[in-house]
């Protein structure tokens, strides 16, 4: 079994790029169905859920090349298949965009019910519901959702609560309805707003996105462009985390930092040092930290994909914190495997209680989900002694070099492949 192992404690220190978003990009190639042309795409990261897409698209008649190690030009005007195949699609949760971008070019759309991370009950009722009141009928058959609208009619959509996947598969759809589409309490992710100007920079007409209420103006038609995929906030806020986590000093490159206000803004209340530039960010926390707590809620507040993260950095800081998980109902399973490494953490429901100030020691441990991998290479980095992490498709899926990166910061990592 493919492994990191890591010997620690360490202080980073140095320089870190941040890749394309990973949340962006696996609705971004699944929306490029709906483009009639070649769609060149930049800023594209090198994880294991784009080689899954990648796979999916060429599977189904498209065309990927990949110009050079960050760009890739894809075009689905070959595609004559609404069906993803099975094998790939019940693998990663993202699947389910080619269930919207499918609809919007088809009429219709058969995909596998999603898989991904587990992190509790994962219902896609509102994307349902969104395709539904545009006048598709929707069942659940054979572990597949099937879609068929004979004709898309714009519609006013309000979701019931705020969610990422739907209301990008909401836009999807909408993009080629006859008619305005107003999609309302919709989430405002960065991810959101990017994946709507790639839409509009191949002739989409969506306006609204990262306010509360997005309009679709339906097109007939989507040609190909160019377009560059913004960076990745929830991979700067981990290497954030890290560089607070372990003492250190890092220059966090190639970021939007208004992005990261949120993450950036719990750092400084913990005592960390942060300074912006135009697009880095330089994080110091060669201070002791203070205690804080957290609730994750959809954004602009704090992210529930870094509160693994945010969780190791409180195990360096002085005192008692606390995270209230908002948004998920299982969050928490990583803390099983901090504790073998010496934390003192005690969960309830959806608190978990982080006592501070301990040294953790290193252990084999593996990774749960893709954000719980990540905080346990922190975890590893941060503590005395050898850290085996096993289970790391999981880290692969989101995280870019991850290895190299951290090395480049001055970690004793390596990845031993079985
Ligand atoms: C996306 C992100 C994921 C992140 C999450 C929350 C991608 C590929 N994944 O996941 O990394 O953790 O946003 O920021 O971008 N819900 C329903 N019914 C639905 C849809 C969602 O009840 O139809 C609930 C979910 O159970 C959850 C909440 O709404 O409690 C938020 O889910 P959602 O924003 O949809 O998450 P994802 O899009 O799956």
């Amino acid at each position: 079994m493919d492994r990191i192992i890591i010997n620690g404690p360490c202080r980073l220190e140095g320089e870190v790029e941040i890749a394309g978003a990973k949340n962006a990009i696996v609705a971004i190639l699944p929306a490029a169905m709906l483009v009639d042309g070649i769609c060149r795409i930049e800023n594209v990261p090198q994880i294991s859920d784009v080689e899954n897409i990648c796979n999916i698209l060429i599977a189904m008649g498209a065309k990927v090349n990949r110009a050079d190690g960050k760009t890739l030009e894809v075009d689905c005007s070959g595609v004559r298949s609404s069906e993803v195949p099975y094998e790939y699609a019940r693998k990663f949760r993202a699947s389910y965009y080619f269930l919207g971008a499918l609809l919007g070019r088809f009429g219709k759309a058969t995909v596998a019910l999603p898989g991904g991370c587990h992190l509790g009950a994962r219902p896609i009722d509102q994307h349902i519901k969104a395709f539904e009141q545009l006048g598709a009928s929707v069942e659940i058959a054979h572990g597949n959702v099937e879609c068929y609208a004979e004709k898309l009619v714009a519609d006013g959509i309000y979701l019931d609560m705020v969610s990422v996947g739907a209301t990008i598969n909401a836009m999807l759809a909408a993009t080629k309805a006859e008619g305005l589409t107003v999609i309302e309490n919709v989430a405002k992710e960065p991810h959101i707003v990017d994946v709507a100007n790639f839409l509009n920079s191949m002739g989409a007409n969506i306006r609204g996105a990262g306010t509360d209420v997005i309009k679709v103006q339906g097109v007939g038609r989507l040609q190909g462009g160019t377009y560059a995929v913004i960076p990745d906030q929830i991979e700067a806020g981990t290497y954030m985390a890290a560089a607070a986590a372990t003492g250190g000093r890092v220059l966090v490159k190639n970021i939007i930092p208004k992005h990261m206000e949120c993450i950036t803004a719990k750092l400084e209340e913990m005592g960390v040092s942060i300074i912006e530039y135009d697009d880095s960010i330089l994080v110091d926390a060669t201070a002791p930290l203070k205690k804080a707590n957290i609730k994750t809620m959809p954004y602009p507040g704090f992210p529930t994909d870094m509160q693994p993260q945010m969780c190791t950095v409180m195990l360096r800081a002085e005192g008692t914190s606390k995270i209230n998980e908002g948004i998920w109902d299982s969050r928490f399973k990583y803390t099983e495997e901090l504790i073998r490494m010496g934390a003192e953490i005690a969960v309830a429901g959806k608190i978990a209680t982080v006592e501070g100030g301990r040294q953790l020691l290193g252990a084999p441990v593996r990774a749960c989900d893709l954000r719980a991998g990540a905080a346990m290479v922190i975890a590893g980095l941060m503590a005395k002694g050898t850290t085996t992490i096993e289970e790391i498709d999981h880290i692969r899926r989101g995280y870019e070099r991850i290895v190299e990166k951290f090395a480049s910061l001055g970690a004793d990592i390596r990845l031993v492949l079985d």
